[in-house]
């Protein structure tokens, strides 16, 4: 019997780590499982949303660490996760993605001599100025065991000389959760509350620091949208880190005034996978949303200079296009004309089974 503690943080580790808590109790008699959330996000609509959506059952324990500087906010999830791994004694700590939590999580792990495992693994943009992109290397090189959704990852942690053996290929959980919620996603009522027809309307998310806490770039994709927005209506559920500097940019009355522009909360998981996976184009800063659209066919524009998701460029919908106005423009008019890229592929294992093998490998490495 495996003992795992596993952590979630921020919105996008709930849907990475709701699969691997619905094998672990499919698989009772193998795992004794327990989540851990942090409190990083704390806001209904950034949390507590998506534990009924994705039938998370709730936290066991919540540290609950709220916003801060990026300092402050690891530091706070560090002290209060340490008693935690100290009273429960897992045999493992699962740590997904790449937010402060879980960096945070992985180091305590390492101090303590606990075995750490991270899901989605090796992922680079090759950008050090990203916060996600330090969390990535650091965890990397601490953890014990990493699973990795593509094998381009792979190739990235042998790299860094990371030994093979710790290196498991396993496909990608976030695309559990999709293939598992698509049909449930069908059942909400989002798209008639907003009055919209499938294929007839655009999804657009922002929340990058670098998107959005840079006035002049702010601005430049906020032309962007108002271009693509005479052409096809622009639905925006607006991330709170954005609402906050729009409004501190002075930027509120303009875009609220946008023709074609509607405005609304963050979504929830299934009402969210029901607005996008009907789109006709969706423009995004996010990593998850450019797997989710690579999987679905929806054309994909990445409103950043790079991406440590290259297989969805590479295979998939996905196109990086930056903040530049003419270029954004000139792409989702290719989407819309029905040129966006051609013959897409899913990558291999993004079948639905990651997590899985993330738990056959946990008990194989357990029994060595
Ligand atoms: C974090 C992750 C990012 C992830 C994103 C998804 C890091 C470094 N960043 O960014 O990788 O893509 O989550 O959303 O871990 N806030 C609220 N309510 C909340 C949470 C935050 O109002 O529930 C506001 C606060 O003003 C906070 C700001 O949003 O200061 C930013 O939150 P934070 O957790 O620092 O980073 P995100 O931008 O959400």
């Amino acid at each position: 019997m495996l003992r795992v503690i596993n952590v979630v943080g921020a919105r996008p580790n709930f849907m990475k780590v709701a699969p691997i808590m619905a094998a672990m109790q499919r698989r009772a008699d193998q795992f004794e499982p327990l989540v851990v959330h942090t409190g990083q996000h704390y806001d209904t609509a950034m949390s507590d949303a998506f534990f009924g959506d994705l039938e998370l059952p709730q936290p066991d324990i919540y540290l609950g660490v709220g916003s801060g500087s990026h300092a402050a906010q690891t530091a706070a999830v560090m002290e209060r996760f340490e008693p935690v791994v100290v009273q429960e004694k897992p045999d493992w700590v699962l740590v997904v993605g790449d937010v402060n939590s879980t960096l945070a999580c992985a180091l305590v792990c390492v101090k303590l001599g606990v075995r750490v495992a991270h899901v989605e693994a090796g992922l680079r943009s090759g950008d050090r100025t990203m916060p996600e992109e330090i969390n990535r290397l650091l965890t990397d090189q601490i953890a014990d065991l990493l699973f990795t959704t593509s094998e381009d990852a792979d190739h990235n942690l042998l790299g860094e000389g990371i030994p093979p053996e710790r290196i498991r290929f396993v496909g990608n959980v976030m695309i559990d959760s999709l293939r598992k919620n698509l049909e449930r996603a069908r059942r909400s009522r989002i798209k008639e509350q907003l009055e919209l027809k499938d294929g007839e309307y655009a999804v657009m998310t922002l929340h990058r620091p670098s998107n959005v806490d840079q006035r002049e770039t702010l601005h430049r994709i906020l032309q962007a949208l108002e271009n693509i927005a005479a052409a096809i209506p622009v639905i925006f559920p607006v991330h709170p880190r954005t609402k906050k500097t729009i409004a501190e940019f002075g930027l509120s009355e303009r875009i609220e005034n946008m023709k074609g522009v509607r405005l609304i909360e963050p979504l929830g998981y299934l009402d969210f996978l029901s607005l996008y996976s009907a789109a006709r184009l969706v423009l995004t800063d996010s990593g998850g949303i450019q797997e989710e659209t690579t999987v679905l066919g929806i054309p994909c524009l990445t409103l950043r200079e790079n991406t440590e998701r290259p297989i969805t460029v590479e295979m998939g919908t996905n196109k990086i296009v930056g903040s530049d106005p003419v270029k954004i423009q000139r792409e989702a008019m290719a989407a819309l004309n029905g040129t966006h890229l051609q013959n897409t592929r899913i990558p291999p294992l993004w079948d639905g089974s990651a997590a899985d093998r993330i738990l056959d490998a946990l008990l194989e490495v357990s029994s060595d």
